[in-house]
């Protein structure tokens, strides 16, 4: 049984997102040495041949999921202008290892064979992100034809595969040029995203019906703004709320932009949700979880479901923050222009005690912020059809890194990873069950790739990627995957 490494303490590599104060951690190891609860309390078999005759609904999709900087590399090719992403990870002591995305996975040359395994592992669906400085090399204004037509031989060629693509406009990659304009400190940010958006459609809404505007906009914040674990590095409770509000304002104008360019397109934001539970119970602990809860999840779902932020949390936020001085009229109701679908993204729980401090209460992964229980993604997606209506669900990430290596025999065993995946797709299984409108599932990744502050120290692929030569060979998950999707279950 794999031994989880200790988490480290430099100053790049304070646990990422969630800034867990990790009490008395428990390893993945753990975890997996006993049985795993998925389904109803159900015991799991723990090999990887073994099911739980589970099967989906029919329309269910399968698919994976990877962005632009994490395996694209090709940094500096065919006019792509730089990112913040490129110059965060060319700054000392940024990331772990001094480990860039300059060359990531080279998908930017692979693609072609990259889609070729997909087809081979029986995707249905696709999700990956556009890099906007390629397409927009200073962000607006003078398109880089080059750029646009990687992703449309990208799409064309996820088409003829019989693949859907599912694109994301931003997956944290802003253009320099726009950080240099202030980022998402600047409105104007939001205005120039509508517009990158407009180019998008329109020169891809023929073929991509499905479109998630940003990814994660609460880790853009957290880690971005406050934590200053990612780009672009910024330590500033106060101005991370700024930047949030026009993050939201982004994805509200991108909505309007998308379906200008395409009514028939099925638009979302994707949102790392998690559930937050008391970690005793005290009441002092519900009313904190409550509250946190506020930060991790409504402040996202309710500006675009229901037109507001959160009444509690805004006022904790106007205490430390002047990001209410930002709300134009008319915002909240462009942050709420209907979307079709809510992409889901979930790793982990979220455990907070009487004093509002978080703390851990099960087994963790590689990644020390990633508490593994399946049984929260349960709770998060009947708790969103519960709360905010029967709003269509896709899970755009799910996933777990584990200490993968190429054995003897050429093959990567990956054990750990089947029983992640198969008891979070049984938790799933049981919210459809019980009436939650789920669409489909993505496994995050496609590739072993580019984790941020991580650098490649950790692999969250279901396709081994040896970054010495760029070979790749799918791991026992992959195969396993492919056997779920055939026969759509688990
Ligand atoms: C998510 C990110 C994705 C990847 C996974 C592990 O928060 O969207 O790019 O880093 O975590």
């Amino acid at each position: 049984m794999p031994l989880v490494p200790p988490h480290r303490t430099a100053g790049w590599s304070l646990s990422r997102r969630t800034l867990l104060r990790t009490a008395g951690a428990a390893s993945m190891a753990g975890l997996l040495g006993s049985s795993v609860t998925g389904c109803g309390g159900a015991e799991e078999p723990q090999s990887g041949a073994d099911t739980l005759g589970l099967t989906f609904p029919e329309n269910f999709t399968w698919g994976a999921a990877t962005s632009a900087y994490q395996i694209e590399g090709a940094a500096t090719e065919d006019g792509r202008g730089p990112s913040i992403w490129d110059t965060f990870s060319h700054t000392p002591g940024r990331v772990r290892g001094g480990d860039t995305g300059d060359v990531a996975a080279d998908h930017y040359h692979r693609w072609e064979s990259d889609l070729d395994l997909m087809a081979e592992l029986e995707l249905a669906s696709y999700r990956f992100s556009i890099s906007w400085p390629r397409v927009l090399p200073e962000g607006r204004g003078q398109i880089n034809q080059a750029g646009l037509d990687f992703y449309q031989r990208l799409v064309d060629g996820l088409l003829e595969r019989g693949i859907t693509p599912v694109v994301t406009l931003f997956h944290w990659d802003l253009p320099q040029a726009l950080e240099d304009l202030g980022g998402w400190l600047s409105r104007d940010t939001a205005g120039y995203f509508a517009d990158y958006a407009t180019v998008l459609v329109e020169a891809l809404g023929d073929r991509v019906s499905t479109w998630l505007t940003l990814n994660e906009p609460k880790t853009v914040v957290i880690v971005g703004y406050q934590a200053g674990i990612h780009a672009p590095g910024r330590r500033d409770r106060a101005e991370s709320y700024i930047a949030m509000h026009h993050l939201m304002l982004a994805h509200g104008l991108g909505v309007q932009a998308l379906r200008a360019g395409s009514s028939q397109s099925r638009i979302g934001p994707a949102l790392n949700l998690t559930v937050v539970y008391p970690a005793d119970d005290s009441p002092e602990a519900e009313a904190q979880a409550e509250r946190v809860d506020g930060f991790e999840n409504r402040l996202y779902l309710d500006p675009v479901l229901r037109g507001a932020y959160p009444e509690d949390t805004l006022d904790e936020i106007t205490q430390i923050s002047p990001m209410v001085d930002q709300i134009h009229d008319g915002d909240l109701e462009v942050i709420s222009t209907p979307i079709d679908v809510l992409a889901v993204q979930y790793y982990n729980p979220t455990y907070v005690d009487a004093n509002g401090e978080r703390v851990t209460r099960h087994p963790t992964s590689e990644a020390s912020w990633q508490q593994i229980h399946p049984d929260g993604l349960y709770d998060v997606l009947t708790r969103v059809t519960r709360d905010y209506g029967d709003i269509p669900l896709l899970i755009t990430e799910n996933g777990v890194p584990t200490p993968d290596a190429v054995t003897a025999d050429g093959t990567v065993d990956d054990p750990d990873r089947i029983t992640f995946l198969r008891s979070h797709l049984a938790a799933a299984h049981r919210a459809i069950a019980d009436g939650v409108p789920l669409e489909g599932y993505h496994v995050w990744s496609l590739l072993d790739n580019f984790e941020w502050a991580e650098g490649y120290s950790q692999r969250w692929g279901i396709v081994y990627v040896d970054f010495d030569d760029q070979r790749r060979i799918p791991k026992a998950s992959a195969e396993w995957y492919r056997d779920v999707i055939r026969r759509n279950g688990i």
